[in-house]
């Protein structure tokens, strides 16, 4: 007697999406554990948002299936995939004189626009968000006065709001320096792990995430890949990805993926490249 296989957090199954009559993503299928914390890696134009707005049901499939435990995500007009948090890529930043406790209390649903009165129990809410992130010294500041990456961790707070259990992040490292990336990425780790979240994080630059990823999924023309580090970059597996020979090289703790014969390089990313 075997165990049922647990259900995985999400779930790709031939999933095929169109933009501007082109393929982005071509009969995808992939699972991601419960728990798992994935590095989404991929080119620019490669389709990582665009995967993520279809878990989100905010991208219509011309073809497959997404699965969010274990449920088919529909096609949703606006927002809001109950049990996910989501920090786009594109992030409006309401600057001036707004303060931090006042623009990640701007993120819970229901409010009404232009009121800035929140009930007992949605104060609760943002105060927890802000203390998850470790910005409550945050919370009164106005934005205009904060740096780009506390206002990332004001971003990351509003993720938290409705007690997500999967978190999709669009490149939250990007415009940070290389010590706040790592802080950043470790923050998102620990804070996943002891609320037993998954997470997919795109981002171009997977040095941050070592030792705290699971695995990666890697975009490339309309394929997906996803296992852990160590099987996923790789000279065979990225040249079966990529439909073409591509060459993985390490060297000095980088790691780069570039067409076989010295043409150009299609990717590459800081890595230890051992990181399981
Ligand atoms: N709003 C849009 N309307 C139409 N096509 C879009 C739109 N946004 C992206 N695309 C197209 O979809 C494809 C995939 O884009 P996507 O934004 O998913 O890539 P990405 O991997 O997130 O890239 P990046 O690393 O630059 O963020 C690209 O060819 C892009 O031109
Ligand atoms: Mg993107």
């Amino acid at each position: 007697m075997s165990h049922a296989a647990p259900t995985p957090a999400l779930e790709a199954c031939r999933l095929s999406v169109m933009r501007q009559g082109r393929l982005v993503l071509d009969s995808v299928s992939f699972e991601v554990p419960a728990g798992s914390f994935v590095g989404v890696l991929g080119g620019n134009g490669a389709g990582k948002t665009t995967l993520f707005r279809a878990i989100l049901g905010l991208e219509a499939a011309v073809a497959g299936t997404v699965r969010v435990e274990g449920r088919v995500a529909g096609h949703r007009a606006r927002g809001a995939q109950a049990g996910i948090g989501y920090m786009p890529q594109m992030r409006r930043l309401v600057a001036g004189q707004l303060s931090g406790w006042h623009m990640v209390a701007a993120a819970l649903g229901g409010g009404v626009p232009g009121l800035p009165w929140y009930g007992r129990a949605a104060r609760a809410r943002v105060d927890a968000a802000l203390h998850a992130v470790d910005a409550g010294a945050l919370a009164h500041r106005p934005l205009a006065s904060l740096s780009g990456g506390e206002r990332q961790r004001l971003l990351l707070a509003q993720t938290l709001l409705d007690e997500p259990r999967i978190l999709l992040l669009d490149e939250p490292l990007a415009s940070l320096d290389p010590a706040r990336m790592r802080e950043t990425a470790r923050r998102i780790h620990d804070l996943a792990r002891a609320r037993g979240l998954t997470v997919l994080m795109s981002t171009h630059d997977i040095n941050p995430l070592h030792g705290f990823m699971d695995h990666v999924l890697y975009l490339a023309h309309g394929k997906a890949l996803l296992g852990p580090v160590d099987e996923v970059m790789t000279t065979p597996a990225l040249s079966a990805l990529y439909g073409a020979p591509v060459e993985v090289i390490h060297a000095r703790g980088r790691v780069f993926v570039v067409a076989e014969g010295g043409g150009d390089t299609l990717h590459s990313c800081d890595c230890a490249g051992h990181m399981a």
